[in-house]
């Protein structure tokens, strides 16, 4: 009989995966997608615990669902509501205890489970935890039928991580570094090519420490796997997602100097610029020598984008530490980056440190360095206007007639296109910027780029 699935997902690119993985394994027992909570026979919550608001979310979420599910009750029809991913993983059963509306709870390493946790709740009508933490034993389990929505794909090649930064909780809820056997990554990507993408992106929470088997049981660097991938017919970018910097060996760093498939394009996070908050922070790299990796990845490849991860006002962090992140910044220069004030999460050891920094001294700061990093940012897309730029076009955009598609670089390009050209590589003249875009023509010479 046919059902329905309604998925909302929080949280990073490796939760996207996740939730997409989930959909391909509910997709046999005749469970389609809606984007509906109120008329879903399964609302899925996979949820992201990596600060306060983002747990936080989930409950006001679980409030509403409650108040839908008892419509549906009224009506004589049933829903199942699922908590997924890291808050399951960290908040196990506190969940049920906080929003008895939850029938499940499952963690990030237990989602190939879910038939069978359906067919226990169908069975019991009562509450079903399932937090294990076996890795392997998931990718295994998942189906190889894959579905890709339009060109551009995501790829969990590792998962979990074994750094334990002392602000953050991706240990705890993703568990022990692992690395998914070459073969496999292989077919899947295969799998996801044959179904239209051209783009790939490789994630793990560490995704440069990949280090999975090939068929002799030899380990793989991401390098390599990367120069493996590129042989596939048809895929023609491939994007990895988040590094550490001290994952960031010579290999890997030489692949962007001679990949061209590999896009100039690196997602860096750094942190802080201060030694002192570094040592703090458990990072186990220097300022120093955070610089000296982007000096050397320009050296390979030297138009590439950089990104960065930053975090202000963490434990003990005084305006001489903070002014030497701005100094850091003002060094690498970067294309984009994401930054947040310190969140203090439970059980990780920096919230247990002292010399926490008041709320409004940590907004200042944010916002400090939120106005370099944007002005960065433009002046990176700005620097793109008169290039011409291989654009792989993605889907329509807002306007009609219009596409949009993303330069090698990652940015969002809009242009006057027909829809046929999705999936295709377009060589656009960049004519302008808007707000976080570029804005661009089919042009009449080509980029002399690689695609
Ligand atoms: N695995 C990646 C990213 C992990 S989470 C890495 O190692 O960089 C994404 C980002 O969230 C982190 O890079 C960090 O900048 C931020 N973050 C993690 N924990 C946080 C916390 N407790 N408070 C504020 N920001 C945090
Ligand atoms: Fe978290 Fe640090 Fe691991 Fe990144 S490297 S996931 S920030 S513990
Ligand atoms: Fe959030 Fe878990 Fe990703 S905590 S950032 S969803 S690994």
């Amino acid at each position: 009989m046919a059902k329905s699935l309604f998925i909302k997902t929080y949280g990073c690119q490796m939760n996207v995966y996740d939730s997409a993985r989930m959909a391909d394994l509910l997709a046999p027992l005749g469970y389609a997608a809606t984007d509906r909570p109120d008329d879903a026979d399964l609302v899925i919550l996979n949820t992201c615990h990596i600060r306060e608001k983002a747990a936080e979310k989930v409950y006001s979420e679980l409030g509403r669902i409650r108040q839908m599910k008892q419509t549906r009750q009224d009506a004589g029809q049933d829903m199942v509501v699922a908590v997924a991913g890291c808050v399951a993983q960290a908040e196990g059963e506190e969940i049920t205890r906080r929003a008895p509306v939850v029938d499940m709870v499952f963690g990030p390493q237990s989602y190939h489970q879910l038939p069978e946790l359906l067919a226990r709740v169908a069975r019991a009508r009562g509450e079903v935890l399932a937090t294990e933490f076996p890795a392997q034993e998931k990718f295994d389990a998942l189906p190889r039928e894959v579905s890709v929505d339009g060109v551009t794909a995501f790829l969990a090649v590792q998962e979990g991580c074994d750094k334990f930064c002392t602000f953050c909780v991706v240990p705890y809820t993703r568990g022990a570094e692992y690395s998914r056997p070459v073969a496999q990554i292989v077919a899947e990507a295969e799998a996801l090519v044959a179904k239209g993408a051209r783009e790939i992106t490789l994630l793990g929470q560490n995704v440069n420490a990949y280090h999975g088997a090939d068929a002799d049981g030899r380990p793989v660097p991401l390098g390599d796997l990367a120069r493996r991938l590129a042989e596939i017919p048809g895929l023609a970018r491939i994007r990895y997602t988040t590094s550490h910097p001290r994952d960031m060996d010579d290999a890997l760093i030489a692949a962007h100097g001679d990949v061209a498939a590999l896009m100039p394009y690196l997602h860096l996070p750094v942190q802080s610029g201060s030694d002192r908050i570094l040592k703090a922070m458990n990072r186990g790299h220097t300022a120093e020598h955070y610089l000296r990796l982007v000096e050397k990845i320009r050296a390979a490849r030297p138009d590439i984008a950089l990104s960065g991860d930053f975090i202000v006002g963490f434990p003990g962090e005084t305006d001489a530490d903070f002014e030497a992140t701005m100094a850091l910044v003002r060094e690498v220069n970067y294309a984009s980056a994401f930054s947040f004030a310190y969140s203090a999460r439970p059980g990780t050891p920096a919230a247990a440190l002292p010399g926490q920094v008041p709320e409004a001294v940590k907004g200042e700061r944010l916002q400090r360095l939120q106005a370099l990093l944007a002005e960065q940012q433009d002046a990176f897309n700005a620097a793109q206007v008169g290039r011409t730029l291989p654009v792989l076009i993605e889907k329509p955009g807002r306007h009609a007639g219009q596409m949009t598609g993303r330069s090698p670089y990652l940015q969002p390009v809009h242009l006057d296109a027909p829809a046929e050209l999705a999936g295709q590589i377009v060589d656009v003249e960049i004519t302008g910027v808007t707000a976080r875009s570029l804005a661009g023509r089919r042009a009449a010479r080509p980029s002399g780029l690689a695609a």
